[in-house]
């Protein structure tokens, strides 16, 4: 099986000690940063804004992965592009009349770009922008919080989409996966086609963040 990319969310660092936060899990070997943008509309939750990627941006060289949970997010690509965002993450429940032009403004920047799915979403509302896709986040969990529990139905949805992938010969997008993964979880999306692990309070929590990452590995 192939190696899988680990993503620590800083939504589960001490906020007051970020740049620690992320050196450590940079340390422990992680690939990406993911970053959860909240607007208190899309997810009853409000986080953190450009100019904390763009501090972010300079004390670390991981892949920053930006998951925007926002209303009608085309109005802020620009700013997180400029924030130096490597990936830009859309949910589709978001952008409901103008999924492709939103999509178009990430890849029009440069950025790879990501569209998101709740959980009560079906796959098949990814497909009228498959082909401009570099990653698909499958939630595991409904939005807004860390901490929750795993959604075992999800499985089947990471297991569409991949075939759905396949199908149209897209080998290089990622498939990722947001929300109460853990060892065991982890290796069930694993098995189901998932790329991309992303992780809060599991890595966070831990006493050995080292011995965290690689026990999703
Ligand atoms: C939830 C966020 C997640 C969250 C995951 O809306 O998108 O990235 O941090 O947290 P855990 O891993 O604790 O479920
Ligand atoms: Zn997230």
């Amino acid at each position: 099986m192939k190696r899988v990319k680990i993503a620590p969310s800083i939504l589960s660092a001490d906020f007051a000690n970020l740049a620690r936060d992320v050196e450590r899990v940079e340390k422990a070997g992680v690939e990406w940063l993911h970053i959860d943008v909240m607007d208190g509309m899309f997810v009853p939750n409000i986080t953190i804004g450009a100019p904390v990627v763009k501090s972010i941006r300079e004390i670390t060289r991981l892949v920053l992965d930006v998951h925007l949970m926002i209303m009608n997010p085309a109005r802020y690509i620009d700013d997180f592009a400029d924030a130096g965002a490597d990936y830009i993450t859309v949910h589709e429940e978001a952008c409901p009349d103008n999924l492709r032009e939103t999509i178009n403004l990430i890849k029009k920047r440069g950025k790879k770009a990501g569209l998101s799915i709740k959980p009560d979403t079906p796959a098949e509302k990814i497909r009228p922008v498959l082909n401009n896709l570099d990653l698909i986040l499958v939630m595991t969990v409904e939005p807004g919080f860390g901490g929750q529990i795993f959604i075992v139905d999800m499985l089947s949805k990471i297991r569409e989409i991949r075939k759905m992938l396949r199908e149209n010969r897209l080998f290089s997008a990622n498939i990722q996966v947001d929300g109460g993964i853990n060892p065991e979880t982890a290796k069930l999306v694993k098995e189901a086609g998932a790329d991309v692990l992303v992780a809060g309070s599991y890595i966070y929590k831990a006493e050995n963040i080292a011995e965290a990452v690689k026990s999703l590995r």
